[in-house]
């Protein structure tokens, strides 16, 4: 017997406010033609005023809660992936816990910016796999809005807000990858990349929240070899091929990010789950609303190899193989 994390139940939310490309074309030196043929994006969500990113992570974690049949009081621990917390501290999967009513239990966040809810997830299968949890869930939340430059045009244009939220549940396998569950996972970081992506404030160095920052070009090229590199090193953990993959439903920074990657791996796009010209690049929420979307609409099943793969600031990147 193998202890495997499955998914159980999986929601996801949106802010009302749907903005279009063309609004951008009064803020700054830019059009809906450059956004589109660029990033793929058409359209982003941006929270209202007042509304925190636990605000979104607490009505994605009922969404998962509603679709997998259970209560919080059945949830042994919260993860919360993201890099736009409501307050500096506490984190925001403990005001999660507390918006649940779940009074057991632990709840805490992980901070690895896009690549966020790949590594929450790795947190969340060790931690079933070794008998610490039977049942966790895990949520990517953000409101990049808040951290825009809106005279920034390589930026203010591509990011968006939005929370999405898993439930890994504790099943009994046989060992091999037709089990159902996370098959395997592989995390990376390279600290020397920091002034690719990064936010020029913080708490123990200006003090301020600070504003987004990114050298897009050179990152671009960094994205495609290294998001292909961890899914070809997960695979192969996993005894499995590109072949063997229904979905890749990877992090939605870019469309022509995720076409390169796909193409390098030799899968195509009709087997890519893609939300980003809805939804824009909402950093560690994009997998999980990735992956509600494709589940909501009937495209992944039960027993479909899912591979997900993001790439952030840090750098930090990773994959995770799970077959739904
Ligand atoms: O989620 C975390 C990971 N993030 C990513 O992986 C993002 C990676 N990077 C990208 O997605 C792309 O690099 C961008 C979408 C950010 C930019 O696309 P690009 O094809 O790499 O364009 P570029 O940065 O090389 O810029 C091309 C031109 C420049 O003008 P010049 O120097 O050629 O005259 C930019 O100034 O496009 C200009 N530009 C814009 N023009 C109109 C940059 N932003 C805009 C804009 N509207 N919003």
């Amino acid at each position: 017997m193998t202890r495997r994390a499955v998914p159980l139940g999986i929601g996801h939310y949106l802010p009302d406010r749907i903005v279009p490309n063309a609004y951008f074309e009064t803020l700054v030196d830019t059009s809906d033609e450059w956004i589109r043929t660029r990033s793929g994006i058409e359209q982003r969500h941006f929270a209202a005023d007042g509304q925190t990113t636990s605000d979104l992570a607490t009505r994605a974690a009922r969404a998962a809660l509603d679709n997998a049949g259970l209560t919080a009081d059945d949830i042994d621990g919260i993860i919360v992936a993201t890099s736009t917390p409501d307050l500096t501290f506490p984190s925001v999967g403990t005001i999660v816990q507390a918006n649940l009513g779940m009074t057991r239990g632990f709840g805490f966040d992980v901070q690895a910016v896009c690549a966020g809810f790949v590594f929450g997830l790795c947190n969340a299968n060790a931690m079933i796999v070794s008998g610490q949890a039977d049942r966790l869930l895990v949520i990517g939340a953000e409101t990049f809005s808040r951290i825009m430059d809106w005279t920034d045009r390589s930026t203010c244009v591509l990011f968006g807000d939005g929370a999405g939220a898993l439930i890994l549940g504790v099943e009994d396998g046989v060992g091999t990858s037709q089990d159902r569950g996370i098959l395997a996972t592989d995390l990376n970081s390279d600290g020397r990349y920091r002034d690719m992506l990064y936010v020029d404030g913080g708490v123990s160095s200006t003090g301020t929240v600070g504003k987004l920052r990114m050298q897009g070009n050179p990152l671009f090229r960094q994205a495609v070899e290294k998001l292909t590199q961890t899914a070809d090193t997960t695979l192969a953990r996993a005894g499995l091929s590109a072949d063997d993959v229904a979905w890749i439903v990877p992090h939605q920074a870019n469309i022509r990010i995720i076409q390169g990657t796909a193409k390098k791996m030799g899968v195509p796009m009709d087997r890519v789950i893609l939300t980003v010209q809805d939804h824009g690049n909402t950093s560690a929420a994009s997998i999980p609303l990735a992956l509600s979307v494709g589940v909501a609409d009937g495209r992944i099943k039960r027993g479909d190899l899912v591979l997900s793969e993001a790439i952030g600031g840090g750098l930090a990147w990773g994959s995770v193989a799970i077959r739904w």
